[in-house]
């Protein structure tokens, strides 16, 4: 009978487990020792190793060889494996999570282990617990046996209690790296004696999010079926994923406001059968490595692509704003967030599509129509008392109202360093700072890197002083320099000048590890440098 790879290729010691060594290190060491805990919590993502490291442990614990242990073939690592041996008792939280469930374990833990040294109790998806169950389990976890340990798993430590958690020895499992993945399953493949190219392995890689299980469940589904060689054509055939042309035409249409010539491409890529979740996740990650190439010298480093492919992207990066870029990953990802329970993926896509043209235009518009106007005195009035400018500009105000209405909520609510010393004129800097930004968000989504990178330090007769923390936030503010100066006209009622300057004059230049962390916080998915 066939059996998936992943349910194959189970480590059966330590040194097979990929990417946890931090947590290798201290099992192998507490079993060496014979300084186990009583209760150990394994969380983390799933599919990285917490029921495989579980049964390690299991083993490890009961192993009868004098070497390392678990050695993975004595008799004891052996009934392990095959799920005889008594004394190691897994439970599936999810389908026993009543009271009387954790009652009955609770009666069996009364029991020395039966042929073991330890009786291990693996509690699989343990935040499925009732909460009256977690109870009875609580008084067991105090005090359990010299001879028994608890394994509790889980992916939602949020969801346990937190005196589930004061008991235990917590272990984090983390999302295994791209590369340690690639070697992992190259060492697979080179074991069943299949070809697959490194570059194969990669694009698995980076659609395996991380999961072990996911990278082995999609590496299995490509070799099935072929009995030689698997390319990266076949996997990408297999992920239903586009080349990369599509992503830079489609988001040049954007750019340009197409929608409708937008939706008819977006359809023939689709016609052609390519499945839309795969789709959204390479256009996101195509904003990505647009994003990158914005940030970094040496993009090579964390996009895995040719440098010609990366070229193009470099090109499309020039001519797009960073507020482009920035919006399309926003829009793209919540999109691709609701798109996980919908079951209609298609429309969403089409829908941000739609947003995205719109959305590009909006900003464009308002700052031609408002700020690209001579006379900014009246202008700012108009601003002011919302009416007349209403009537004059109708289309205007209706597009600022509905990108109000749509704002993003703005989540980063760092105060700005101490309430700054009022400046000559009685303003209040930090208050004027935070009326301009309250108002700013509407109109451009990325503005709030500034408010939270920068702040005022002092406004003068006819200027004013803007301190950035470091020379992207300047960058960025001197890009909006018409939007903030018209709005701290607008707050101070009289038209200023914006300097920027760094704070503390100056700081050394960001590495590339904390521009992407910086990234992260800002767009709230996972930038990293390799
Ligand atoms: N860190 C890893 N090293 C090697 N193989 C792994 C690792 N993590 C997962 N696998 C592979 O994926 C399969 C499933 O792993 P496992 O059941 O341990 O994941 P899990 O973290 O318990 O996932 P879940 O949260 O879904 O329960 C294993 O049989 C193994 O093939
Ligand atoms: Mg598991
Ligand atoms: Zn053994």
């Amino acid at each position: 009978m066939y059996k998936a790879l992943y349910r194959q290729y189970r480590p059966e010691v330590f040194d097979e487990v990929l990417g946890q060594d931090h947590i290798v290190r201290i099992l192998k060491n507490q079993i060496a020792t014979s300084g186990t805990s009583h209760a150990y919590l394994f969380c983390g993502t799933r599919g990285t190793g917490k029921t495989t490291t579980a049964r390690l442990l299991a083993k490890g614990l009961n192993c009868l060889s004098d070497g390392e242990r678990p050695c993975g073939v004595c008799d004891n690592c052996r009934a392990i494996k095959e799920g005889n041996f008594l004394d190691v008792i897994e439970i599936d939280a999810a389908s026993n999570n009543g009271v009387d469930d954790v009652r009955e374990l609770r009666e069996s833990v009364k029991y020395p282990p039966a042929t073991g040294r330890m009786k291990v109790y693996i509690i699989d998806e343990v935040h499925m617990l009732s909460q009256e169950a977690f109870n009875a389990l609580l008084k067991t976890l105090e005090e359990p046996p010299e001879y028994v340990t608890f394994i509790l798993a889980t992916t939602e430590v949020h969801k346990l209690p937190a005196t589930v958690l004061s008991r235990c020895m917590r272990l984090d499992f983390r999302r295994v790296p791209e590369s340690v993945l690639i070697k992992g399953m190259a060492d697979i493949c080179s074991k069943i004696g299949i070809d697959v190219s490194e570059d194969a392995l990669r694009i698995i890689a980076a659609n395996s999010d991380g999961s072990v299980r996911d990278g082995l469940s999609i590496l299995d589904q490509c070799i099935s079926g072929r009995d030689s060689k698997v390319g990266a054509e076949d996997v990408l055939e297999f992920l239903g994923a586009s080349g990369d042309e599509d992503f830079i035409k489609l988001t040049d249409l954007v750019r340009k406001k197409k929608t409708e010539e937008a939706i008819v491409f977006l359809d023939g890529i689709l016609s052609d059968g390519k499945d839309v979740r795969q789709f959204m996740r390479d256009w996101i990650n195509h904003y990505r490595n647009l994003l990158m190439v914005r940030f970094m010298r040496n993009p090579e480093t964390v996009i895995s692509m040719s440098a010609e492919n990366i070229d193009r992207i470099r090109r499309q990066a020039a001519v797009l704003e960073l507020e482009d870029i920035n919006r399309g990953i926003l829009e793209l990802s919540s999109m691709a967030d609701e798109a996980r329970w919908s079951t209609q993926p298609r429309i969403l896509l089409e829908l941000a599509i739609v947003r995205l043209c719109m959305g590009a235009g909006q900003i464009r518009e308002l700052s031609e129509v408002e700020f690209d106007e001579p006379a900014p005195i009246p202008a700012a009035k108009a601003a002011v008392t919302a009416e007349p400018a209403a009537a004059q500009k109708p289309v205007a105000a209706e597009k600022r109202a509905a990108a109000e209405k749509r704002a993003e909520p703005v989540e980063a609510e760092i105060v700005p360093q101490a309430a700054q010393a009022k400046a000559a004129e009685g303003f209040d800097c930090e208050d004027i700072w935070n009326k301009v930004f309250e108002d700013g968000e509407s109109e451009q989504g990325s503005i709030y890197l500034i408010r939270n990178g920068g702040r005022i330090t002092s406004i003068d007769e006819n200027t004013f002083t803007v301190a950035a923390n470091n020379s992207f936030v300047k960058e960025h503010a001197e890009k909006s320099r018409r939007l903030i100066e018209h709005l701290v006209e607008k707050h101070t009622g009289k038209y200023r000048a914006m300097n920027v300057v760094l704070a503390g004059g100056g700081q050394p230049e960001k590495t590339a590890d904390e521009i992407a962390a910086q990234a992260s916080d800002v767009l709230g998915i996972k930038v990293e440098v390799k």
